[in-house]
């Protein structure tokens, strides 16, 4: 059978079975596998064996689950195709906690589906994008009983908790994870009906301040004047964070940030991006940022900072007049190349411990962090991505996009194999990641399959490292 005929009676199956592949992936969405919470420490497994048996099934029959010290990470290959080229797919099957339960309007482990969404905690992010690649592998082999090449799988079970535990990972089995190419889905589109191949990350920093003054909770009005209160030293160290225009003011922030080349503005400002459709889908109210860039280039470019979370002392219903004992926040920073995550968590530890009051002792402790990762996008490779992705989604062009959020993977896998990445997501901005009544739009998790399958014919031309 000539080629293109191949492919085009992979594509008319994965059209047959179009409503099959929500129904399957129903069961994967149900299996709450939160990766922060030990509560659910069990369910991450059970969803690392699901995937596991998954894989088995639908033909890649060479799988194991490797325990690590934190959550099991899923590999599988099918690698009967000598000489070809080889491809390492990569996803998460983690997902983020679920709360504020109460504003979910059906719960986030009993799949919905409602106008073309499927509504669940990790339905985009990412379990809808792992597996679409796995129907796209089932229905090459359905309907061929081959694959045009190589295919190797790492699905992750501590993506959404900092990757903590897959350097090390990587590191003892670089051979198992050597391949021509890494293909990543776990990005958004820039837009509805506009596929995008993404080529940076920003990185990440996270920290937890913990500031106590006192031993224990106190009367306000027995100590109130004299004995200092953790929460006001905590407000006012948070305060210092940045000046009036928002500029971080930690140390050093700012020493090894790549400024934007003008080419790369001159792409980013000519991409169909409508910043009404942020306000739009954020209920936000006005836009803002540092001072002399783009929204894009805020968002994808350039370093910030964040409050997670600000808590101490009494916040139950009606009042109680104490001085609490501590005061805590959670706070992250989003990092750019070259920026390290662990330079920066130094400096803005001491930054932070330099603000304490004497009368109180600031403790700050590295949550997790990851590295920024950005691709000039040059290597051949993309357009083959490119290719794949016009043909699935039925389109003439896609945008090449960068994006706010962090993959640690992504980084780790390309120094240590410095091959391409191909970031292909097939999210849309506005599905609620991370937050309460997450889903993902069907046609797009339908396209996305149909993509998947495209992209392992064009990779099959890459050339192998032998
Ligand atoms: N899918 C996201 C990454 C992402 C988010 C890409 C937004 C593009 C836009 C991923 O699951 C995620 O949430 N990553 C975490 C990583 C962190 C815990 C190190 C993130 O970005 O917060
Ligand atoms: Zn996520």
């Amino acid at each position: 059978m000539p080629k293109e005929r191949t492919v085009e009676t992979v594509i008319d199956h994965i059209d047959r079975n179009r409503d099959r592949y929500v129904r399957e992936l129903i069961e994967l969405v149900k299996i709450p596998s939160i990766s922060s919470s030990s509560k659910h420490r069990l369910d991450v497994r059970r969803c690392a064996e699901y995937l596991q048996h998954e894989l088995e099934r639908i033909g890649v029959r060479k799988t194991r689950l490797f325990e690590t010290d934190g959550h099991p990470v899923v590999y599988a290959e099918w690698t009967e195709n000598a000489g070809a080229p080889t491809v390492l797919i990569y996803g998460h099957y983690d997902v983020q906690p679920v709360d504020p339960l109460d504003q979910w309007v059906t719960p986030p482990f009993e799949p919905d589906v409602r106008n073309g969404r499927l509504y669940g905690r990790g339905s985009v992010d990412d379990k809808g994008q792992v597996f679409a690649h796995l129907k796209a592998v089932e229905a090459w082999l359905q309907q061929t009983g081959t694959l045009p090449l190589n295919l190797k799988f790492l699905f992750e079970g501590e993506e959404e908790i900092g990757s903590a535990n897959l350097d090390g990972f990587l590191r003892d089995n670089a051979a198992l994870v050597r391949s021509d190419c890494v293909v990543v889905s776990d990005t958004p589109m820039l837009a509805r009906g506009l596929p995008s191949i993404c080529y940076g990350l920003r990185g990440l920093a996270y920290l937890q301040v913990d500031v106590r003054a006192c031993a224990s909770d106190l009367h306000s009005g027995s100590f109130g004047g004299v004995i200092g209160n953790p929460l006001h030293a905590l407000v006012h160290i948070l305060d210092q964070l940045k000046d009036q225009s928002g500029r971080i003011r930690v140390p050093g922030f700012y020493d090894k940030v790549l400024p934007l080349e003008s080419d790369e503005r001159a792409a980013l400002a000519a991409l169909p991006f409508v910043e009404q459709q942020v306000l739009t889908d954020t209920g936000a109210q006005a836009l803002l940022g540092e001072e002399g860039y783009t929204t894009l280039e805020r968002l994808w470019a350039r370093p910030t900072l964040d409050l997670n979370g600000i808590w101490g002392g009494f916040i139950e219903e009606g009042a109680k007049t104490v001085i609490p004992a501590t005061a805590h926040a959670k706070l992250s920073m989003r990092l750019v190349p070259e920026q390290d995550p662990a330079v920066i968590s130094t400096a803005a530890a001491s930054y932070l411990r330099s603000l304490a009051p004497a009368w109180a002792t600031v403790d700050v402790q590295v949550l997790h962090g990851g590295q920024s990762w950005y691709d000039p996008h040059t290597d051949p490779t993309f357009d083959l991505a490119a290719a794949a992705l016009c043909k699935g989604f039925g389109v003439e062009r896609i945008a090449y996009i960068r994006e706010g959020g962090s993959i640690p993977f992504v980084r780790t896998i390309a120094d240590a194999t410095h091959r391409p990445c191909l970031l292909i997501g097939f999210g849309l901005p506005d599905e609620c990641a991370h937050a309460p009544n997450e889903w993902l739009d069907l046609d797009n998790y339908h396209k996305g399959i149909r993509s998947s399958a495209y992209l392992y014919d064009e990779l099959s031309q890459l050339p192998t490292l032998g």
